[in-house]
């Protein structure tokens, strides 16, 4: 394993990336005495929408992308330090798909840290899934790093409760992009009080991390690619010098940058959606940063799948994204910049320019 300084890291990190040979398995950072952030890296998996096909029906099953993340998350090496699963184990919430998720899961030899998303929720309001996985939203510290596991996907308690004629009803309501019968995603008072107090003890050049399912920024709200109080959330974070969010949910690369805060959206292992205005015609808030995938056949529904190694060792992120199918991309928090860059299509002139699916 090889040692370099920073300086040398960075300056040898552009090549490599290029050659599109991210080393985050290879190479260990030092970062010098007091910089109080120890270089590591973790796996990132989501959106993995398992059904189990019962008999007489033919149900598609997601699990293919799900089992091959796992397998080359455990052949990293070094071995990620954790696996965040970043939400929408299931696709309508049922314990059988549940079961069989975390049964691909139990695979996995890392410790697994689950974000709650709106395909595990809104059959039992998140019953079961807590029953199996614990708290909705929750907090822990990992080699001077802050993390929180934020539940985004909560909505007004109006909708929620409503005389639905079932909960499956319910659970339909919101498991499709364009239903006029969904309703916004949001953190809610509740949260956001417990995210102040969280909040309240962590040092502000603790570098921040936090995981949610839907965006912690307002994109596309036909498609909940939006958190309703993503505002408030983003004012609690802006105190403090180093911030990535990291979603799950749109099932694309995006990324941004807002002032202090870093955002990343994560790869699907399920399936791919097309970038929003592509589809639909209708404008949204992408972010300009956000170079878009080169989806060379959006009909083909492993394009543009994947999953991602998540290196930090500047108290930022650097993403990785392993996407079989298509071209591997990383974007890395350039220093100079200021913010997140990808590290071959960023130039204006070798973008690919984004294809129209309508
Ligand atoms: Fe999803
Ligand atoms: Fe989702």
């Amino acid at each position: 394993m090889k040692e370099l300084n920073r300086r040398q890291f960075l300056k040898g990190a552009g090549s490599l990336l290029a050659a599109g040979a991210l080393p985050v398995s290879l190479v260990k950072v030092a970062l010098g005495a007091g910089s109080g952030v120890e270089n590591f890296t973790f796996a990132h998996i989501s959106d993995s929408h398992i059904t189990v096909p019962t008999k007489g029906t033919s149900v598609r099953n997601w699990d293919r992308g799900l089992i091959r993340a796992i397998a080359e998350a455990n052949l990293l090496t070094p071995k990620p330090d954790f696996i965040i699963y970043g939400g929408d184990l299931a696709q309508l919430g049922k314990k059988e798909e549940i079961d069989l998720a975390l049964e691909l899961m139990s695979k996995a030899e890392s410790k697994v840290y689950y974000v709650m998303g709106e395909h595990d929720y809104y059959l039992d309001l998140g019953k079961y899934w807590e029953s199996k996985l614990g708290p909705q939203w929750y907090s822990f510290d990992h080699k001077g790093v802050h993390f929180v596991v934020l539940n985004s996907i909560l909505t007004y308690d109006t909708w929620t409760n409503k005389k639905w004629p079932s909960p499956m009803d319910r659970m339909l309501a919101m498991a499709r992009l364009d239903n006029p019968g969904g309703s916004p995603f949001m953190v809610g008072q509740k949260q956001l009080a417990w995210l102040k107090k969280d909040l309240q003890k962590v040092s502000k050049d603790t570098p921040l991390i936090i995981c949610s399912h839907s965006p912690l920024q307002k994109i596309f709200k036909g498609w909940n690619f939006w958190t309703e109080d993503a505002e408030l959330v983003q004012n609690l974070l802006t105190p403090f010098n180093k911030v990535t969010v990291i979603y799950g949910h749109v099932h694309q690369i995006q990324y941004n940058q807002m002032g202090n805060i870093s955002f990343h959206a994560v790869m699907a292992t399920a399936w791919p959606w097309p970038y929003p205005q592509s589809y639909t015609q209708q404008p949204s808030y992408l972010p300009e940063l956000t170079v878009q995938m080169n989806r060379a056949d959006p009909f083909f529904e492993r394009d543009a799948t994947g999953w991602q190694f998540i290196n930090l060792h500047t108290g930022n992120v650097d993403m990785h994204y392993q996407l079989p199918n298509n071209q591997n991309r990383s974007v890395v928090f350039s220093a100079e910049a200021g913010r997140p860059v990808d590290t071959v299509y960023q130039p204006l002139e070798k973008r690919i320019p984004p294809q129209i699916h309508f």
